[in-house]
């Protein structure tokens, strides 16, 4: 279970709406460059489906692919933390 009390703060445990919320939506709430909107989980599937899955678009998310900048720019989250906004983003 996750209590939100680090809403706000820097460093510590971030959920994945605050890592989504300050890092991912810039570009994928709107489907900015081509990304992959929040929501739209035919999409991600998609993706996922060419990329041997979860893990494997999660491993592109942290090299970065195209205009996708490396961890989307969260460079202090963790492997976890990055799969955990990749998940909620994309229903998968
Ligand atoms: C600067 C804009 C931008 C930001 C910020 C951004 N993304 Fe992306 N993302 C993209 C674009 C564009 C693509 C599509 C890249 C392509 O396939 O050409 C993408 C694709 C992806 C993919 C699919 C990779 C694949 O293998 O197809 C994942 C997963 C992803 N982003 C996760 C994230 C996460 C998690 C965050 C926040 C921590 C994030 N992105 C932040 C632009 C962004």
């Amino acid at each position: 279970m996750e209590v939100a009390v680090a809403a706000g703060g820097g460093g510590g445990a971030k959920t994945p709406d605050e890592i989504i919320a300050k890092h991912c939506n810039a570009c994928h709430g709107t489907g900015l460059l081509g990304a992959p909107k929040v929501g739209d989980t035919a999409a991600w599937k998609e993706r996922a489906d060419h990329q041997g899955g979860l893990d494997g678009i999660l491993a592109k998310a942290i090299t970065g692919i195209n205009a996708m900048p490396p961890k989307g720019t969260c460079a202090d989250c963790s492997d976890d933390d990055l799969k955990g906004a990749i998940k909620k983003m994309s229903g998968l």
